[in-house]
């Protein structure tokens, strides 16, 4: 008997995989990190074949470790870090470059010429996005035009683009010997080359950018009941187990939020944030700044949108002061560093590192620490980068807000930094609302399991999956109105001061 649902998340900095039973509990992981390989300013890339590898171990290592075996699974789902592209050729598997990370911003003058011709009002009103260097369309034009060969291999069949879901789906499924080429509509809706009505490659959009359409993958339901494809009877589970979901990661931390009626919202804090609304099959387009997105979409069901406010840089800012800054060891030691101080001593952290995403969708911004004085310390820096993840969602809620009319009643939250009890402290004092996170804090990979186990039928409907959510912690505001106001004055003011700083 199959018991378990199995999940694969391929995000920025690991790939891990996740087995859960039929209540949603965890029952098995495993997890390994890969290179960020970061060969100038402003380019991050990962390498394909180490994804793939890493994918490959922490399958067969979840499996050893739970005492599972194949068998147990009645399907797996993927989800994946967004974006991140790979070009790669199907008759051997080799990547013609390596994966260019979301956060990559080389393309910034493949945005900012869309952005000055008009066709970026095209790209809003098709695909919901405003052109920027985080979508893959840019990233797939920079491969063409940057990669010797590319171009050509592109034209004759031998080029096929994907994201990381796509790039293991293709590899599970057979590789070069008869790998599935596909995708679901929530990867395919952050390429900047999907229609958000028709669900389907646009040529319009296909032509801002240059690329052939045969080497696009094929585009599908994120709960599939038809299958994207089996594991293959070779590495690494030698079985074949039906592949049912395939969802980018925010998508799968709303689903895995149960976040299934419109006007809910979840705030997922992991290298960036990423606060994500279902709005319904109702498609609502943003005149603040946001995205807007497909939510997901199960089976023949219509799809449900959702508007996203998409922040670059927030835990990895935490990394900084630990890699780069070397003021902490590790990302706990953060929190231990801001309670040496009350505040952060009128001290504002902008980590406008890949330019600002949303709200500002400015390629142009740098990072900055204004009003600093002799008196400051590691400990106000440590604080004014905790705050600084919490005034970026900020920013979000309150163009949520506005694109959408709804009040947030109650923030749901989850990712590595929730479990940063000052952080989420901070956060509920900065938006004025409650921050409530869940039991089960892995809502990515839990997503992604729920959206495979509804294709086949292991869970019924999403009432049985709401049933299993239960909060694990609260945190209320404690700010007065005044102080809170005043705080987020300061932000804003500091903003203003990383715009303008790089050439674009
Ligand atoms: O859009 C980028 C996002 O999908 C990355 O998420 O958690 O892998 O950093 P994460």
């Amino acid at each position: 008997m199959a018991d378990f649902v199995g999940a694969v998340d391929q995000g920025t900095t690991s790939t891990r995989f996740m087995i859960f039973d039929h209540d949603g509990t965890e029952v098995a992981r495993h997890q390994l990190e890969h290179e960020q390989i970061m060969p100038r300013s402003g380019w991050v890339e990962h390498d394909p074949v180490e994804i793939w590898e890493r994918t490959n171990s922490v399958m067969q290592n979840a499996l050893r470790h739970g005492n599972l075996s194949p068998s147990d699974l009645a399907a797996i789902g993927i989800t994946n870090q967004r974006e991140t592209t790979v070009v790669w050729d199907p008759r051997n598997g080799r990547p013609y470059y390596n994966a260019i990370v979301w956060q990559d911003t080389r393309t910034d003058s493949i945005a900012a010429a869309l952005e000055r011709d008009g066709r970026g009002d095209v790209i809003r009103r098709k695909a919901g996005l405003p052109p920027a260097t985080y979508f893959s369309g840019g990233k797939i034009q920079w491969i063409l035009e940057n990669v010797d060969g590319v171009r050509e291999a592109a034209e004759q069949g031998h080029a096929l683009f994907g994201n990381t879901d796509c790039w293991v789906l293709w590899n599970l499924t057979g590789g070069p010997e008869g790998g599935v080429h596909a995708t679901d509509v929530t990867n395919a809706s952050r390429t900047m080359l999907m229609d958000l009505e028709t669900l389907d490659w646009d040529d319009e959009l296909l032509s801002f950018f240059g690329i052939p359409r045969a080497m696009l993958p094929a585009i599908n339901p994120s709960s599939h009941a038809e299958a994207y494809g089996h594991t293959r009877t070779q590495r690494p589970l030698r079985a074949a187990i039906p592949i049912t979901s395939v969802l980018g990661d925010q998508q799968a931390a709303t689903v895995g939020q149960v976040c299934f009626t419109p006007g809910e919202a979840k705030n997922t804090y992991g290298t960036g944030n990423f606060l994500v609304l279902n709005t319904g099959t109702e498609l609502v387009r943003s005149r603040s700044g946001l995205l807007t997105t497909v939510a997901y979409q199960f089976g023949d069901n219509a799809p449900v949108y959702a508007l996203e406010g998409s922040i670059a840089v927030t835990g990895s800012a935490v990394q900084w002061l630990r890699d780069q800054m070397k003021i902490i060891s590790d990302a706990a030691e953060s929190e231990r560093l801001s309670l040496t101080v009350d505040d952060s001593g009128g001290i504002y952290f902008v980590p406008a590192f890949s330019g600002l995403f949303a709200p500002y969708w400015r390629s142009d911004a740098r990072g900055a620490i204004v009003g600093l004085a002799r008196y400051h310390t590691n400990g106000h820096l440590a604080r004014a980068t905790l705050e600084a993840i919490c005034y970026q969602s900020r920013d979000v809620v309150e163009a949520m807000e506005q694109d959408s009319g709804v009040h947030l009643d109650v923030l749901k939250v989850d990712g590595g930094v929730t479990a940063n009890d000052l952080c989420m402290q901070i956060q509920a004092d900065i938006l004025g609302v409650p921050v409530s996170r869940p039991v089960v804090a892995e809502t990515t990979a839990l997503g992604a399991a729920y959206a495979a186990g509804l294709a086949t039928g292991f869970w019924r409907d999403e009432d049985e999956l709401r049933t299993h959510w239960q909060e694990s912690k609260r945190w209320d505001p404690q700010w007065s109105d005044e102080q809170r106001s005043e705080g987020y004055e300061g932000w804003k003011k500091a903003v203003e001061r990383t715009l303008n700083w790089a050439k674009v």
